[in-house]
């Protein structure tokens, strides 16, 4: 399953993909790749903002980290180390579950689950194009707040896409990130507020840390 058929990403032809290990080699190639990208348009889509999908088990970030106060990392424990921010296997449910909760129809998925090995059909929320180069890591060790671009999951009974991971948005911070850092240690904290103006504190951490998120094509397109 890959979210809604209706999502303008798929408006990006498929073969697309086919040229580009040209890119990293480099030269002709690359130029070709780099000419159909510009030819097929900077359009100013928005991208399924408020998708929110059905999931198979009504699991609330609102009641597990706004209620329970648990840490993104509890469960998205590679989102500092890795690309990806990796979605909880069942034990980590079942670390509580085993014992809370245990009669609960909403759970019987995360049971069944348990008991055969079979993970549960999580569905897709942000899904960013093939073509596209995207890291976790990067971006969490340097101080952007999971908050700048999921908003306040910990209000959230089910997730919902609040932004809409176009091109232009990723470009409108990677041009002015100061409005955005914020001390990396305080990445999974959504209730942080700067002590006074963002853009002052913003500045200096850019600059003590020399943070020059990349602008040119083969930062997110390699
Ligand atoms: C107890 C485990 C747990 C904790 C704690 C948790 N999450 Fe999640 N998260 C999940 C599960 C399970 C899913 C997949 C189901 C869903 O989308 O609701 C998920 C989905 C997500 C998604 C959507 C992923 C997609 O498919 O695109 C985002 C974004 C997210 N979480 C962010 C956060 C943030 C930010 C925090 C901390 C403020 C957090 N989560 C805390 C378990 C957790
Ligand atoms: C740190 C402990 C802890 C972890 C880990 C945890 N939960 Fe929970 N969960 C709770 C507690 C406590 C409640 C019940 C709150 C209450 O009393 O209403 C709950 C409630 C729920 C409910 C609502 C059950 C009902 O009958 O209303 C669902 C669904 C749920 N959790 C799913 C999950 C899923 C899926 C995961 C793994 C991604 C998970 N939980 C991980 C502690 C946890
Ligand atoms: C700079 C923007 C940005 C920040 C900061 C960010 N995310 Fe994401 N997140 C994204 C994008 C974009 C995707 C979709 C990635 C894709 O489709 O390849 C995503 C996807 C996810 C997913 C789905 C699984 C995956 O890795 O694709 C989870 C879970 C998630 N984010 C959790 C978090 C948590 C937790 C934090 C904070 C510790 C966080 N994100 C910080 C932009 C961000
Ligand atoms: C809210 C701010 C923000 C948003 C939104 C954002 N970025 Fe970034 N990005 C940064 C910062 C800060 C860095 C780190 C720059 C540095 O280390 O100097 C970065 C770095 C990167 C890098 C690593 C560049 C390198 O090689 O050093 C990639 C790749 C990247 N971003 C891709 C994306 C993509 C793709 C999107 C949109 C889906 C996106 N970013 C959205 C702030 C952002
Ligand atoms: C900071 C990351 C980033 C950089 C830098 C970047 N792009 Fe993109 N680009 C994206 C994202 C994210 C999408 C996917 C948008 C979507 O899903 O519609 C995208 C999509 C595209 C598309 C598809 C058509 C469209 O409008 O959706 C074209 C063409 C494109 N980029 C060309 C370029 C060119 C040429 C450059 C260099 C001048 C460039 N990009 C630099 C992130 C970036």
């Amino acid at each position: 399953m890959k979210g809604n058929t209706n999502s303008p990403r798929f408006v990006f032809p498929r073969w697309l993909n086919l040229l580009r290990p040209a890119i990293a080699v480099g030269g002709a190639g690359g130029a070709v790749y780099l000419a159909v990208l510009v030819t097929l348009g900077f359009s100013p889509k928005t991208v399924s903002v408020g998708y929110q999908p059905e999931q198979p088990v009504p699991y609330s970030h609102r009641l597990h980290v706004g209620e329970l106060g648990m840490d993104c990392r509890y469960c998205h424990n590679t989102v500092e180390r890795t690309a990806r921010a990796a979605i909880p296997p069942t034990q980590t449910c079942m670390n509580c579950h085993s014992r809370v909760r245990t009669n609960s129809d909403k759970l019987t998925p995360v049971f069944e689950s348990f008991a055969t090995g079979k993970p549960v059909q999580w569905i897709r929320v942000h899904d960013l194009p093939d073509y596209v180069y995207f890291n976790h890591s990067i971006h969490v060790n340097r101080g952007v707040g999971c908050v700048s671009c999921h908003g306040r999951i910990d209000t959230m009974e089910e997730v919902r896409q609040e932004e809409a991971l176009s091109m232009g948005w990723c470009l409108e911070c990677h041009r002015a990130p100061e409005k955005h850092l914020r001390p990396p240690e305080m990445v999974t904290d959504m209730n942080w507020k700067p002590e006074k103006e963002q853009i002052e504190l913003g500045r200096r951490l850019r600059e003590e840390r020399n943070i020059n998120p990349p602008t040119d094509c083969i930062t997110c397109h390699r």
